[in-house]
C-alpha cells in the first residue's frame, strides 16, 4: 500500500567538493534540470559556497523552490571553537542541515549524544534537519544493523517526540561512496526499523509521518529500486549530486513516485 502523503526529498551533500566560483552555476544548472515540483528538493554545499548558492537559486527562475542546506552544524551557539560553525551563523544562507553524517562520525569522532545536542542547536535555528544513520559492514554481517540503527536514533533523538523538522537518512556505511548500495528490501526494513524506535521514543503515529531517505551510492541507475519501496521516501545523494545528469535522472524517477503518491491520496 502507499502510505499516507509523506513528502518526497532528494536532497545532494555535495561534501568537500565545489568553489564559490563554480557552486552557483552548478546550482542553477541542477535546479534547472530537476525542475519537478512534486519534489522536495535540496542542495547541501560546503559552508563557504552557501552564499553563492543561495543567490544563485534566488535568480534562477527554475530555483526558487530548491532548498540550501548545511552539511552540519556545530553542537554550540558560540564560543572559542577554531573552524566551526553554529546553527545561528547559517540564518539567511540556509534552510536545512545534514546532522550525524557517517563521514563526520569517522572523522571528527561524533558520538549519537553530541548529534543530539547539534540537533537541539538547528531546532533552536529553526533549521530543517536530516538525521544519517547508517550501520558498517561488520555490523550487518553480524545481524547486527537492525541494534546499531536503532541506538543511533534513540541517542541522537532523545527528548523528541515530534517533528515536523526531521528527515531521517538511513546510510549503510559501507554504501557510502563505493558504487555499492544496499538492496531496496533492506533499505525499506531499515526504515520500518527507524520508524518503529520513533515509535518507542513516543512520536505520534509510530514515526509514520517522518520522512526517510535511502543514502550510498544513490545514481540514476539505482533509484528505482529505493524508489519502488512505499517506506522510502527520497534519497540522500553524495557523488552523483555533483552531476546534472544524474541529479535529473534521481528527481524524474522521484517525481513518479510523489505523483503515485498525490493521486493515492486523492483517490
Ligand atoms: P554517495 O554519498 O552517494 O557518494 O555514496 C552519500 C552520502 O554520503 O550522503
Amino acid at each position: 500500500m502507499i502510505p499516507r502523503m509523506r513528502a518526497v526529498i532528494v536532497a545532494g551533500n555535495w561534501k568537500m567538493h565545489t568553489t564559490p566560483a563554480d557552486a552557483g552555476e552548478l546550482a542553477a544548472t541542477i535546479a534547472r534540470r530537476t525542475n519537478e515540483p512534486d519534489v522536495v528538493r535540496v542542495l547541501c554545499p560546503p559552508y563557504v559556497c552557501l552564499a553563492a548558492v543561495r543567490d544563485a537559486l534566488a535568480t534562477e527562475p527554475a530555483g526558487r523552490d530548491v532548498a540550501v542546506g548545511a552539511q552540519d552544524v556545530h553542537h554550540e551557539v558560540a564560543g572559542a571553537y577554531t573552524g566551526e560553525v553554529s546553527a545561528p551563523m547559517l540564518r539567511g544562507l540556509a534552510t536545512w542541515t545534514i546532522v550525524g553524517h557517517s563521514e563526520r562520525r569517522r572523522d571528527a569522532g561524533e558520538t549519537d549524544a553530541l548529534v543530539n545536542q547539534k540537533i537541539q542547536r538547528a531546532l533552536e535555528a529553526e533549521l530543517r534537519v536530516i538525521l544519517c544513520v547508517g550501520e558498517q559492514l561488520e555490523d550487518r554481517e553480524a545481524g547486527r544493523a537492525g541494534t546499531v540503527v536503532r541506538d543511533q536514533v534513540l541517542g541522537s533523538l532523545g527528548g523528541h517526540q515530534s517533528g515536523s523538522w526531521l528527515t531521517i537518512a538511513y546510510e549503510p556505511v559501507w554504501a557510502i561512496g563505493t558504487g555499492r548500495t544496499a538492496r531496496g528490501v533492506d533499505a525499506a526494513e531499515m526504515a520500518g526499523v527507524i520508524r518503529r524506535t520513533l515509535g518507542e521514543l513516543g512520536f505520534a503515529a509510530g514515526g509514520e509521518d517522518i520522512p526517510v531517505l535511502y543514502g550510498g551510492s544513490v545514481t540514476g541507475g539505482s533509484i528505482d529500486e529505493f524508489m519502488a519501496e512505499p517506506a522510502i521516501d527520497g534519497a540522500l545523494v553524495g557523488g552523483a549530486s555533483l552531476k546534472p545528469d544524474e541529479m535529473a535522472a534521481i528527481v524524474d524517477r522521484a517525481g513518479l513516485t510523489a505523483a503515485a503518491r498525490a493521486a493515492a491520496a486523492t483517490a
